[in-house]
């Protein structure tokens, strides 16, 4: 089976840093797949390399069976592939609401389309649900800066999810919360349809074994280890990188 995402070879440098040094990883339709490792091993690089914000020096992405590489964010966007960063970004005086039509906004094709306000309408549309799914219905109009710092996490999700991705890419989505709202979070997407492959950054091990199907271990900007979490979750090169370096 052809996978939804293949990333080769991806080499990134920074001077004489090598952050990724020819790391491959592919994602299938549906995948749950978790990207660990130790604090500066390259996982945010890599999404960075997947989503189109860093242009690696070598190694080539194809998402959907299409070559992306000269695709940048918004590009790959359209194509299904969006995010959450690992520091969180909601427009803090609109309501929970507003972000997500202002993110559906793009991805929306009004269904009267000479209208006036036909493509707001529209994404008004698609907020709702949106925000019922992410568990936000009973705060969609409170300002996203009033929100709890778990539920702007949820909020993120939500306007990732209105880009109707098919790859849906995590970084470190449990940071800072709660162990309620680590709970809640892995109910919320375990929850997410079969439609959208996930890409989860965690540092959250918990959360990580609770999700994922797959796991790649980065250390070094190299593929240390993959497998199904029990295999990782025994392997003793994993646990030796882990107990050699993380936050
Ligand atoms: N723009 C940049 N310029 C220079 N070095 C960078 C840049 N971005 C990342 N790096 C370096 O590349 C390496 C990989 O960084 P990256 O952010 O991908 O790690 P990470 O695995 O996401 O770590 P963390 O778990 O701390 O988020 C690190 O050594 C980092 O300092
Ligand atoms: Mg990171």
């Amino acid at each position: 089976m052809t996978p939804l995402l293949d990333a080769r070879d991806v080499q990134v440098r920074y001077g004489s840093l090598a952050a990724l040094a020819g790391v491959d990883l592919s994602i299938h339709d549906g995948q749950r797949h978790a990207l660990i490792g130790p604090n500066g091993a390259g996982k945010t690089t890599l999404l960075n390399v997947i989503a189109g914000a860093t242009r690696p020096q070598r190694g080539t992405v194809v998402f959907g069976g299409r070559d992306v590489g000269r695709l940048g964010p918004a590009a790959r966007a359209r194509r299904g592939i969006n995010r959450i960063h690992q520091r969180p970004a909601v427009f803090s005086t609109l309501t929970a609401t507003e972000n997500v039509v202002v993110a559906a906004l793009p991805r929306v094709i009004p269904q009267r389309r000479w209208r006036p306000g036909g493509r707001r309408r529209a994404a008004q549309h698609r907020a709702g649900p949106l925000l019922e799914q992410m568990g936000l219905a009973d705060v969609a109009s409170v300002p996203a800066g009033h929100l709890a710092h778990g539920q702007r996490r949820q909020l993120e999700i939500a306007m990732a999810l209105a880009g109707r991705p098919r790859l849906l890419l995590l970084d470190e989505p449990a940071a800072g919360l709660s162990a309620t709202e680590v709970g809640r979070l892995v109910e919320l997407l375990r929850a997410l349809p079969r439609a959208v492959a996930v890409l989860l950054v965690e540092h959250r091990l918990d959360l990580v074994y609770a999700l994922a199907d797959t796991v790649t271990v980065l250390r070094d900007g190299q593929r240390l280890a993959a497998g199904t979490p029990d295999e990782i979750r025994t392997s003793p090169l994993v646990r030796q990188a882990y107990a050699d370096g993380v936050a």
